[in-house]
């Protein structure tokens, strides 16, 4: 007999990601009719014309066919060709090989000395693991942390759902903590704490707590003291951070500035808590989702639990090399003086005052909306606006019937969590300029009548 749905594991069946959940699934089928969806629904920023960066490309396309650095010299700057040759000499076998199962070593060198540059502190290319993305480095961290069924890991509401759907996946239990929408999202000790206390009453053993900064999907960006504020937490409860910074580089808001919680930690010169901390190809202004690049970085992680992550890593015997090479273009970009640096410059600087004007864009728009308040989008892709439905209604059937009408692709709040009694939606504000303002006045109208 075929396999059954019964014959599966209950936190498979259980496990949610909302990003892909059936609004979606609905607008792929209008799609198939002939509709015109625009999919504003996930992070991801290619599928919404964000063109490739130049560079990033052309030493990919020279490493999967390295017979181009030399008969490419005229399609293709000197420098790319040079850190092409060296990237597949570094590698020792080139695309088609495993790696080791860290990654390439010359690659987490540059990612070390990425982190160095970044935040004036010492970094171990040891201690940096490559992943196919972020979401398999913070899978491997919370496999490692999740340890029973009464094991509980911290997240934020509203939170992106790879952490509540990988905590459901290894069958540990989730300690929800709220973000305050009035204080423009931030953290504060008093719920962190609230949070702390009503598990441990449940019987649930606190032992990690992740923080997503900039914020999928509020779009807020964490303050110094925030950050101090959540170490210093981590340390009183015994507790591992897990530092989701894959949108260090999404700032858009005079004031705002990316703290890392290696620098705040190394800073405070705190060597008891435990940190994960992991980055990716897929944000930024490289937007280079499908590529599956990423690291994460460890710290104050005891050498036999270090070698436990790795056994981890070497079960999928290493990241995928293409990923990989992607993440060394990401931490080690053009230089001055470089044949491709001005070109990058030009194309990163694009990409990036592009995504700051939609910013103002998003927020201003659904402000301007009765019934719609949204905080200013400081950094990350996404704004989460705060609705006003009618009685009886859920945010998902308004998102529903949102994309039923317009055509316009959004994720209902209850997708990342919220506060009861509250609803919410989240849009990228990935579409092209003036896409996006068209996806405001459609939103404008239909929460006119949906009302
Ligand atoms: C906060 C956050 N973390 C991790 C990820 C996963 O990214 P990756 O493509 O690197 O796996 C995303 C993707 O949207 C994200 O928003």
């Amino acid at each position: 007999m075929a396999i059954r749905i019964d014959d599966l594991g209950k936190a498979v069946v259980e496990a949610q990601y909302a990003v892909r959940g059936p609004i979606v699934a609905r607008a792929q089928e209008l799609e198939r009719q002939g509709r015109e969806i625009v999919y504003c629904n996930i992070g991801n920023p290619q599928a919404l014309k964000q063109k490739p960066l130049t560079y990033l490309r052309q030493v990919l396309a020279l490493c999967e066919y390295p017979r181009l650095i030399e008969e490419g010299a005229s399609l293709f700057p000197r420098d790319v060709r040079e850190t092409a040759k060296a990237l597949l000499e570094g590698s020792k076998h080139g695309l088609g090989a495993y790696s080791e199962s860290k990654g390439i070593r010359m690659i987490r060198d540059a990612i070390a000395d990425f982190i160095r540059d970044r935040d004036g502190i010492d970094a171990d290319p040891d201690r940096i693991f490559l992943t196919d993305g972020a979401s398999k480095g913070a899978q491997s961290a919370l496999q490692i942390l999740i340890a029973d069924p009464r094991d509980g890991i911290m997240v934020p509401i509203p939170q992106y759902p790879l952490y509540s759907a990988t905590i459901t996946l290894m069958e540990g239990r989730q300690v929800s903590y709220y973000m305050d929408e009035d204080q423009d999202w931030r953290l504060s000790r008093a719920k962190l704490d609230e949070a702390l206390e009503q598990a441990k009453k449940e019987g649930t053993r606190v032992k990690g707590i992740v923080v997503i900064n900039p914020g999928n999907p509020t779009g807020s960006v964490l303050d110094e003291q925030n950050v101090d504020m959540i170490i210093d937490f981590a340390r009183e409860n015994n507790v591992a951070i897990l530092a989701d910074e894959v949108y260090q580089e999404n700032i858009y808001v005079q004031g705002a500035k990316f703290f890392s919680f290696a620098k705040a930690m190394a800073r405070k010169s705190v060597t008891d808590v435990s940190l994960f901390s992991f980055h990716s190809c897929s944000k930024g202004f490289l937007g280079e989702c499908g590529h599956r690049g990423g690291y994460f970085e460890i710290r104050n992680i005891p050498e036999d639990v270090a070698e436990q992550i790795l056994k981890l890593q070497s079960i999928s015997l290493c990241s995928n090399l293409a990923g990989q090479i992607a993440t060394y273009c990401m931490v080690r970009p053009p230089r001055p003086g470089d044949e491709s640096h001005q070109l990058y410059v030009q194309e990163r600087e694009g990409i990036l005052s592009a995504l700051r004007e939609r910013a103002g864009i998003i927020a201003e728009g659904l402000n301007a909306i009765p019934g719609i308040t949204s905080n200013t989008v400081a950094g990350a892709m996404y704004a989460f606006p705060r609705i006003t439905l009618p009685p009886g209604k859920t945010d998902s059937q308004y998102c529903m019937a949102l994309l039923e009408e317009t055509g316009v692709c959004v994720v209902p709040g209850s997708g990342f969590g919220q506060l009861p009694g509250t609803a919410h939606f989240r849009t990228t504000l990935l579409p092209p300029t003036e896409k996006l303002r068209e996806v405001v006045e459609k939103i404008g109208k239909f929460h006119a009548s949906y009302r």
